[in-house]
């Protein structure tokens, strides 16, 4: 049985204002009823799991349980970090814990804020990937480069191991857009996707190679954890003094023992205003509307009312998001600039 790690530590800035520090992305039912937290787990239904490990930030906490408690979904653990250290850290504490639960299980670590629309190519993927998992290799799942996304991680794919499994040659983190362009055309490389699979075990081994610091200091944190109702709280002192590296920089593109298999899934990270137009239905005329929305001869736009009624007339390629405290009015091919606003404000804060 595989145990799910799911991470839901991030901050959602690009998806501004509706996505708050309090109430970041994966937090939000952005596609549906649910929120990406729910349907992530709701994801897992078909796969041989145990219940999931969620791993958060301390101020998360409440959320997190209530949006499990709402769906009735068990838990194996809500691990909470008193400050944010990326994701090589986060896995870390998570893969210790695990090690405690079962001998040496295999972890299935998911991202909490990521859409799938083909979740059977998401079951497909992950079912692929568990032999060459249990033989001690670290799964990647890869999906199609169609775009030359500069916020991704590219994989280039080597030779077949088995049917729809194959070597990594190598991995890179958010090249320069020049360099994604270039993979695109290659068609040598596919997205990393930001899910993994492989042994607790499989996973420390290579940390221990290449950032011994993290793994002491989370080692520390687990030492000093202390319970509380159903949350476990890393030691405060050691998780902050960790340092913050992404597991992709940290261990992926380290390690020789990386193995993709390739997910046909309708995957989106849902990194923008942007995206979240592309993946959602449309009226005829290609707008996006969410709550009490009024357009006029308005075409693909994203139109996102909270509180009040919206009115968009006349514009093309709009996003505008009407929240209680704040409005954002944004040309839909800007929208990466949108985390530069949440910067200032915290500036100026
Ligand atoms: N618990 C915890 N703590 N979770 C975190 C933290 C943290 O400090 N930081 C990020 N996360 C969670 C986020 O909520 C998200 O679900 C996931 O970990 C990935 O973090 P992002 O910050 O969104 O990473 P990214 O999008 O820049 O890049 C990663 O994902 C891409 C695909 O979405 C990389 O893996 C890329 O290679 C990949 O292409
Ligand atoms: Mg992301």
């Amino acid at each position: 049985e595989l145990l799910p790690v799911i991470m839901a530590g991030g901050s959602g800035s690009r998806l501004w204002p509706l996505s708050r520090s309090l109430y970041p992305k994966q937090f939000l039912p952005l596609m549906g009823k649910d929120s990406m937290l729910q349907e992530t787990i709701a994801r897992l239904a078909p796969l041989p799991c145990l219940s999931p490990m969620i791993i958060c930030n301390e101020e998360h906490r409440f959320v997190v349980a209530e949006q499990l408690r709402q769906r009735h979904y068990d838990h194996c653990g809500i691990v909470l970090e008193p400050v944010g250290r990326n994701t090589a850290p986060a896995i870390t504490a998570a893969a210790l814990m695990a090690l405690e639960l079962q001998s040496d299980p295999l972890l299935l670590i998911l991202a909490a804020d990521h859409a799938i629309l083909n979740p059977g190519g998401f079951t497909d993927a992950v079912s692929r990937a568990i032999p060459v998992a249990e033989e001690g290799k670290l799964v990647t799942f890869g999906c199609t480069a169609s775009t030359p996304e500069t916020g991704y991680g590219y994989i280039n794919i080597g030779k077949a191991l088995s049917e729809e499994v194959f070597q990594v040659k190598g991995f890179v983190e958010k090249p320069d857009l020049e360099t994604a362009e270039q993979y695109v055309k290659s068609e040598e490389y596919l997205w990393n996707s930001g899910m993994f699979l492989f042994k607790a075990s499989a996973f420390l081994h290579e940390l221990e190679k290449y950032h011994p610091d993290i793994l002491a200091h989370c080692k520390e944190a687990i030492e000093e954890r202390s319970l509380d109702l159903d949350f476990v709280r890393l030691g405060d002192a050691p998780f902050r003094a960790c340092p913050s590296d992404s597991v992709d920089y940290a261990v992926m593109e380290k390690s020789q023992n990386v193995a993709v298999v390739p997910m046909d899934a309708s995957w989106s990270d849902i990194g923008s205003w942007q995206a979240l137009w592309d993946i959602n239905r449309k009226d005829d005329n290609g707008n996006v509307i969410a709550g009490d929305v009024f357009p006029q001869s308005s075409r693909n736009c994203y139109i996102n009312a909270q509180h009040r009624l919206v009115s968009v007339v006349g514009a093309d390629d709009l996003i505008v998001v009407e929240t209680k405290d704040a409005i954002l009015v944004a040309n839909k091919h800007k929208v990466q600039e949108v985390r530069h606003v949440v910067t200032q404000l915290q500036q100026s804060a």
